[in-house]
């Protein structure tokens, strides 16, 4: 196992396929369409580089893109968000992630937090704030074993689940 995070690549658009089937079978990334991605991959992973830039809609802060690879097959993605907004400090924080559902409880979660951490300190990120819902306890792991430490947990209007927000210091 030697997983690597890259920036998103039309050379992965099978096996992101793959997995983005995996997801919409746990209801998950419905946004997404199969057959309209399949028209146009590159342009999908054009939008995805233009995250990164200022120029995205009104409320939303830049937020970088990476893919998780492993012998060339697409596992998950981690996005870093270059600063903190209102919203993003109670929720979502700094970092946000998932794993195929095929490739999960493998150590990929605790892999792509620590690779994804890394990311942010490149972008000037030294203190990270990761949030999670109070009964994911896989992502709360995953956070944990990250060097997570526990601010809070608090319970959102728009949220039926309470969510924990942890910091992680970033070493350089
Ligand atoms: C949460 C998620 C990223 C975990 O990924 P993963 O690759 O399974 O994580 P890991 O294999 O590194 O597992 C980390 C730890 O959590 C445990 N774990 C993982 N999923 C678990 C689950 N559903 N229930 C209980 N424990 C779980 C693992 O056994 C492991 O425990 P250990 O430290 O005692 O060995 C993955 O389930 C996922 O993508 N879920 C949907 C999206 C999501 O929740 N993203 C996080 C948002 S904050």
């Amino acid at each position: 196992m030697n997983p690597q995070l890259v920036s998103p690549d039309a050379a992965f658009q099978q096996t992101y396929t793959e997995a983005l089937r995996e997801f919409h079978a746990e209801n998950r990334n419905l946004e997404q369409d199969v057959i309209i991605l399949s028209r146009d991959f590159a342009g999908y992973v054009r939008h995805l580089e233009k995250q990164s830039t200022d120029e995205r809609r009104e409320g939303l802060v830049p937020e970088t893109y990476y893919w998780l690879v492993d012998d060339s097959v697409y596992i998950g993605r981690v996005s870093v968000r270059h600063t903190l907004n209102n919203r993003l400090m109670q929720f979502g924080g700094h970092i946000g992630y998932e794993i195929r559902p095929t490739k999960r409880r493998m150590g990929y979660g605790k892999r792509i937090l620590q690779l994804g951490l890394a990311k942010a300190r490149l972008l000037g990120i030294t203190r990270a704030l990761v949030t999670c819902d109070d009964d994911n306890i896989g992502s709360a792991k995953i956070i944990e074993a990250n060097g997570g430490i526990l601010e809070n947990t608090v319970l959102l209007n728009h949220r039926a689940v309470a969510t924990r927000r942890y910091w992680i210091d970033v070493v350089g």
